[in-house]
């Protein structure tokens, strides 16, 4: 049934939507910026953060469609979406000003661990949220590899500046422990220099206000997730694996580590996928397939998607140019799909259950 419109039906519609970063009503925050009632149309405008920035589309298209139903009298509904203005809070003991961390793990080495990490990262930035990418596998960092990146970090001010990936306009902070080490020379690390390694590159390295930390993580071991856990509240962990029963059995594992360490586990990935001939278009089912969504589904987590065997993933993980992965549509839709649906996880996650408002740091 059509209603009438003022301001406070239509504001009545917006309290119904939340906000993507904090599961709050849109009205709550101050997010409804501007109402405008003319004879035939209804113009709205929300302010939505950089942290949501690959839902604005989608949260746009929602709003509208609810005006639409609730007042169908009026021929004209435009609604749109400007940035909003929420500052991070500081995380954790180590005073990291971040509004999501995220961890990307996989229980074995080599299933394109450090390719989605990367590639999560560059999506997000490119849709435009802050992002800052930290390498923890300090057992075989391959982040500075990826990215292009070499280079000893100049320290300023007693913080250590982070080597800066251009992703489109934005520049993205890398940090890992392959700038700080020669390339090539082996480092063992006992439990305690490891714990300090990474707890020096989150609290020392300018990373500046962000909207997501991504931490590429080490395969298997435990005492990373261990000390990560310890130093600040995770939003969370992705997992990666292939189609493959061995690597599936180890992200099982994977999963049951990072529940041990009271890390949520935000979904699945599975990389190398198939592998379509560029010649023929046939595909073909290289270690198997839907193994991946199979073990989401029976440990009751997400499967965030698939993302096949391509040269061009391989070509650009080579010669450091992993943002052109980016470039090529074929290889652009599986990963911003995996990364349109962590944030709508995320989200959604945050609707049902907001997260508490960061306290002041005394
Ligand atoms: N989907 C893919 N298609 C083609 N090559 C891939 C894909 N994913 C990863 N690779 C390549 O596989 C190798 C290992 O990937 P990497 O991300 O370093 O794995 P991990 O961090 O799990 O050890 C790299 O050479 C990378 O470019
Ligand atoms: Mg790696």
């Amino acid at each position: 049934m059509s209603q009438s419109i003022d301001r406070s039906s239509i504001t009545a519609v917006l309290a119904g939507i939340a906000d993507p970063e904090t599961g709050r009503p849109l009205t709550e925050m101050g997010q409804v910026q501007a109402i405008d009632i003319g004879t035939d149309s209804l113009a709205v405008r929300v302010g939505l953060t950089t942290h949501s920035a690959l839902l604005w589309n989608q949260t746009r298209g929602r709003i509208e469609e609810l005006l639409r139903a609730r007042f169908p009298q009026v021929p004209k509904v435009s609604v749109t979406v400007a940035p909003h203005d929420r500052p991070p809070g500081k995380l954790g003991q180590i005073g990291l000003e971040a509004k999501s961390v995220i961890a990307v793990g996989s229980g074995k080495g080599g299933v394109g661990k450090s390719t989605i990490a990367a590639s999560i990262a560059i999506g997000l930035a490119r849709a435009g949220s802050r992002v800052g990418l930290l390498d923890a596998d300090v057992y075989g960092p391959s982040v500075p590899h990826l990215l292009g990146l070499s280079g000893r970090p100049q320290i300023e001010n007693g913080k250590i500046m982070p080597a800066l990936a251009e992703i489109g306009s934005q520049r993205m902070p890398v940090m890992s422990m392959g700038f700080l080490v020669p390339p090539g020379e082996a480092v063992v690390w006992r439990g305690p220099m490891l714990h300090g390694a990474i707890s020096q590159m989150l609290r020392d390295t300018a990373w500046g206000p962000l909207d997501y930390l991504i931490i590429d993580m080490p395969p298997g071991t435990g005492d990373i997730a261990l000390t990560l856990s310890q130093v600040l509240p995770l939003s969370g962990a992705v997992v990666v694996c292939t189609p493959q029963d061995v690597a599936l059995l180890d992200a099982t594992k994977a999963i049951a580590m990072f529940r041990k360490v009271n890390i949520p586990v935000l979904g699945m990935v599975e990389n190398m996928s198939f592998f379509v001939c560029p010649d023929t278009q046939k595909r073909y089912n290289i270690f198997g397939t839907g193994g991946a969504r199979r073990t989401a589904s029976e440990l009751d987590i997400p499967f965030l998607g698939e993302v096949p065997l391509q040269i061009p993933i391989r070509e650009h993980g080579d010669s450091g140019t992993t943002a052109d992965n980016f470039a090529d549509p074929a290889c652009r839709e599986y990963l911003e799909a995996i990364c349109t649906r962590l944030v709508g996880n995320l989200a959604a996650a945050h609707a049902v259950r907001p997260p508490l408002p960061s306290l002041p740091v005394l």
